[in-house]
């Protein structure tokens, strides 16, 4: 299998799953616990079915959307997801490069391996930057501060990851940043020679953005979970968020967001958007799906912020399905990754380039010329 035979998300999972040593791939696979939330998340958009309406004539359509105060070319982007270099050796230049190209957005983590300033020179695109409140304070500023002058457009904080969730997969893989060589990885490295000589002979594995703060940055030697349960802030609150909306003064999203009555406190401290995630099923298991949610968080604040769908977007009918259900726009990770993982950058232009594709035709087959054409009218909810 190569990169001509992806045509689908589907697909460039099983390219990253033969590409990637086994402790990466299953870190961007999997999910926490039962991974139950994991599976629903992308089972969720098959409740409803799509409502096309016919001879509409449209053709040339406008995918185009505004989100997170940036202009858009398709409304679905890339979600901020952790260390781009543990996939690909170019890491999240290669996302970077691959969103700019296809005119969407791109957001890089507080645990990214490529600097908030390298990226900041390598595209004016729209950029959005994730936050994580770390237990060394100084550090939200530092960032924050380090955004505004690499210029950043947005930034979320993502309030759904605290502690790290359970994921049994890296536990049973051994996996670690960096990658640590044990007896039961070993095999699974050496069966992916091009990924472990990159890994070694390029740039190195870091956390660019915290390794002068914090000395887990270039050596943590342990599990994301470590990590994420000793660096993180787990008593983060209401006026952490605030502060950080304020300190930013953009357009900010709180990522994670799955109640109705959060999104309302969202609008009270002055975000600009929800991202209704649960982090792609990586965290609390048996949570519900950010698309069964998604009515009722539109019908309570839809006119009042914007509503961001992320967590089991696989297909171009589920943007759509999103969209006429109220969200601005979606977003993925684990979509993306596996193509990162599969061919960097090339592999995650072509995906967005299919996803795009999809999008586009999706549209005309439903007959709506714009994405402003995608409303209630087109969905039904099964009763079986
Ligand atoms: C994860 C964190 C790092 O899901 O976002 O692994």
């Amino acid at each position: 299998m190569n990169l001509k035979d992806c045509h689908n998300v589907e697909d460039f999972r099983k390219l990253a799953k033969k590409k990637l040593p086994s402790p990466i791939f299953h870190y961007i696979d999997g999910g926490s616990d039962d991974e139950i939330t994991l599976k629903r998340n992308t089972d969720s958009f098959n409740k409803c079915d799509l409502i096309p309406n016919v001879l509409t004539g449209a053709s040339d359509i406008d995918l185009t959307t505004t989100v997170l105060g940036q202009k858009i070319g398709f409304p679905l982007f890339l979600s901020a997801t952790a260390m781009h270099r543990l996939y690909h050796h170019e890491g999240e230049t290669a996302t970077a490069r691959a969103a700019d190209k296809m005119g969407t957005m791109f957001g890089i983590s507080t645990m990214s391996t490529t600097s908030i300033e390298e990226i900041g020179k390598l595209t004016k695109g729209p950029k959005l930057f994730q936050l994580y409140i770390h237990k060394d304070k100084g550090l939200t500023d530092n960032l924050i501060e380090r955004c505004k002058k690499s210029g950043f457009n947005s930034m979320c904080l993502t309030v759904d990851a605290v502690v790290a969730g359970n994921r049994e997969r890296d536990h049973r893989t051994g996996f670690s940043t960096p990658p640590r060589l044990t007896l039961g990885s070993l095999l699974s490295f050496a069966l992916h020679p091009t990924w472990s000589l990159n890994y070694l002979f390029r740039k190195k594995f870091e956390l660019s953005n915290v390794i002068h703060t914090t000395d887990k940055g270039s050596k943590i030697d342990q599990s994301v979970m470590n990590y994420m349960n000793e660096q993180f802030e787990a008593k983060m609150s209401w006026s952490d968020a605030e502060y950080c909306v304020k300190k930013w003064g953009g357009p900010f999203a709180l990522k994670g967001v799955m109640s109705v009555q959060d999104a309302k406190k969202a609008i009270d401290i002055g975000c600009t958007a929800i991202i209704i995630s649960n982090h792609g099923g990586r965290q609390l298991d048996g949570s519900r799906t950010p698309f069964d949610q998604l009515t009722e968080i539109v019908d309570a604040v839809g006119d009042k912020i914007e509503v961001i769908l992320d967590s089991g977007v696989r297909r171009g009918t589920h943007v759509l399905k999103a969209l006429a259900l109220g969200a601005k726009a979606c977003s993925f990770g684990k979509g993306y990754l596996f193509a990162l993982g599969a061919a960097g950058q090339q592999g995650v232009e072509l995906l967005l380039q299919k996803m795009k594709a999809e999008i586009n035709r999706d549209m005309i087959l439903m007959g709506c010329k714009s994405i402003k054409d995608l409303n209630r009218s087109k969905v039904i909810f099964r009763k079986d």
